[in-house]
């Protein structure tokens, strides 16, 4: 299994623990940091509904909690069908905005039935203070 597969892998079994009871779209993410330990997440939703959070951002701010530096992340959305828009497998722009501040600029975004993607692709001229 190739790394990039295997971090899939991780983002697909983080799935499995979403807190999704409202929209039932399970999602995970798996960051390898520089280390070579893989941090994961999954969304966790609450019933004031804005104030869920996204599988992207929770696994990257583990990293940060764990003190760690994130170097490459995978997504998926295990539940995104066959026949659905492949928008539905993309990360949102709230998740972009975080990979953007807390990955590297040249860092690969594996998306589980996409492909690769890079910060730059998915967020060209993003915000920044630095
Ligand atoms: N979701 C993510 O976890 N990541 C994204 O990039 C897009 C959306 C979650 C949030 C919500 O729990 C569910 O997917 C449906 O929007």
């Amino acid at each position: 299994m190739s790394s990039a597969e295997a971090l899939l892998a991780a983002a697909r079994e983080a799935a499995e623990q979403a807190h999704c009871p409202y929209s039932n779209f399970h999602v995970g993410a798996a960051v390898r940091c520089t280390d070579g330990t893989v941090v994961t997440g999954c969304n966790v939703e609450n019933a004031s509904y804005g104030l869920t959070i996204c599988a992207e951002r929770v696994a990257l701010f583990n990293c940060v909690t764990q003190g760690l530096q994130p170097l490459e992340l995978a997504v998926s959305c295990v539940d995104a069908q066959e026949d659905a828009p492949l928008a539905s497998r993309m990360p949102c722009g709230a998740c972009r905005q975080v990979m953007q501040e807390l990955l590297p600029n040249d860092a690969i975004v594996h998306i589980d039935g996409i492909g690769e993607r890079r910060i730059e692709q998915l967020l060209p001229d993003g915000f920044s203070l630095a």
